[in-house]
């Protein structure tokens, strides 16, 4: 995956949108499918995001002799490049990031909705000592209203860490959650494998894959 293969709309990164992956969307969008085939085939397309959201972080040269005895002169990831999951659905997402980058550090955020003000509520973190030196993948499948979102991103912000050194990494997207995103960062970088019709009246997106935290972790009621 290159950069040149996800077309950007502004900082938005849209996966190129393959028959392959519609098949897997098809298959996470479909209200009957078992978590087994959820839980496969949104761990492929995680992965493509994660593959593309590398692609925007800084390479190095480098050279490596090949068994014919040529140069070939290649690219390196830079290193120190961290993930921040927004639990419990960015959770979902580790395992994938972790296949790629097997010693990568994984940092945690856990933000809740106060059921009284309604505002999102930090209730944990653990992130790397460093991480203000760091690039950040941050990792949440959702990006609805974008109140989660803009919550974490003041969580690292205030870490120290980098505007320019965040890729928010998400599976769905809705309008309404891209433009509160931007209207605070106009500069993130966002990467996503759809950008939904809009949200409905219970913050769900449509057409949607309804609670992805349910459907991945099997916490939804049983009918
Ligand atoms: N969170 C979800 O799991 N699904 C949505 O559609 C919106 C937020």
């Amino acid at each position: 995956m290159t950069s040149a293969m996800t077309p950007a709309i502004g900082t938005v990164h849209l996966l190129p949108q393959t028959k392959q992956l519609r098949a897997l969307h098809t298959v996470i969008r479909d209200r009957n499918v078992g978590r087994e085939d959820f839980v496969a085939s949104s761990g492929r397309i995680i992965r493509q995001l994660i593959e593309a959201g590398l692609d925007l972080l800084p390479f190095d040269s480098c050279e490596v002799l090949t068994p014919v005895g040529r140069t070939y002169h290649g690219l390196r990831q830079t290193p120190g490049i961290c993930g921040v999951s927004v639990a419990r659905a960015g959770e979902s997402m580790e395992s994938e990031l972790r296949a790629i980058l097997p010693g990568v550090r994984i940092g945690k955020i856990l933000i809740q909705r106060d059921k009284v003000t309604k505002l999102p509520h930090l209730y944990y973190s653990a992130l790397p000592a460093d991480i203000d030196q760091r690039h950040v993948l941050l990792l949440d499948p959702m990006l609805a209203t974008g109140g989660t979102a803009l919550a974490a991103l003041d969580v690292l912000l205030d870490r120290g860490v980098e505007e320019d050194n965040i890729v928010f990494i998400n599976l769905l997207s809705a309008p309404e959650g891209i433009d509160a995103v931007r209207a605070r960062h106009p500069n993130l970088r966002i990467v996503t494998s759809a950008i939904e019709e809009r949200l409905n009246e219970n913050a769900y997106m449509v057409p949607g894959i309804g609670d992805f935290g349910d459907r991945y972790f099997g916490t939804d009621i049983v009918r």
